[in-house]
């Protein structure tokens, strides 16, 4: 096996694209809530792609399982200690981050508000003051930007230094 399955390689692009949309949704929000100006809309896209994210990682793991991962390419064992662990580390933010989203909707004014659909009730400035949970989402989107950074290093020394083809690995299979 030389390269991860078609459906992995679809999930992981597809999530890749919805982390960066969550985020940018993410981050207007919070500048809404603290402007006053956040709606009911806002939070439900929000919601939903950052839970759409959380079925896709579940189902990531799932299918790695099922299909198997090609072997990991050689490499100094230190950087393959790091690379495994970064990879674990983003499957552990990407079931997290969107747990502790629910669960500042779950602690927060935002769940009475979005169940009586009335953006009045919404959190205004400073009103996830006492959350934990909203605190516990906001460093945990600073962990997944310093994984992700570090992936994209190490995707980068192997495919442009080392010349490894390692991007083809999480690449569509090429017709002949
Ligand atoms: C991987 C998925 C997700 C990412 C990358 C993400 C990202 C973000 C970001 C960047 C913020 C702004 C943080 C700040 O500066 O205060 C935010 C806020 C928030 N997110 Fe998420 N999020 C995700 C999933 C979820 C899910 C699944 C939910 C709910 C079920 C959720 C609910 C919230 C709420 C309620 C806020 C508070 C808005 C505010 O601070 O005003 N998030 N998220
Ligand atoms: C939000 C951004 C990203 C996330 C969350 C993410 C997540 C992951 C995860 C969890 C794996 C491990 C798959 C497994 O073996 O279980 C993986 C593998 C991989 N990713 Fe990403 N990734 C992201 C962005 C990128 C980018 C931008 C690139 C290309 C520059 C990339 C290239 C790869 C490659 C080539 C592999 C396979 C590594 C190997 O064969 O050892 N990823 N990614």
């Amino acid at each position: 096996m030389t390269q991860y399955s078609k459906r992995i390689v679809i999930l992981h692009w597809l999530t890749v694209l919805l982390v960066i949309l969550a985020w940018y949704l993410g981050d207007n929000l919070a500048e809404a809530t603290d402007n006053s100006k956040a709606t009911l809309a806002g939070y439900f896209l929000h919601i939903f792609v950052g839970s759409v994210i959380f079925l896709l990682t579940l189902s990531q793991l799932y299918f790695c399982r099922k299909d198997g991962r090609p072997s990991s390419l050689p490499d100094k064992p230190m950087h393959k200690i790091v690379a495994k662990y970064v990879h674990y580390l983003l499957y552990v933010v990407l079931t997290v981050l969107p747990m502790s989203g629910m669960t500042i909707i779950l602690t927060s004014k935002v769940g009475r508000a979005l169940v009586a659909g009335d953006a009045n009730l919404l959190p205004k400035e400073d009103g996830f003051k006492d959350v934990f949970a909203q605190v516990v989402h906001e460093q945990l989107v600073n962990v997944l930007i310093a994984l992700v950074v570090l992936h994209i290093l190490g995707a980068i020394k192997h495919q442009f230094i080392m010349k490894d083809g390692l991007i083809s690995r999480m690449s569509l299979p090429k017709k002949d």
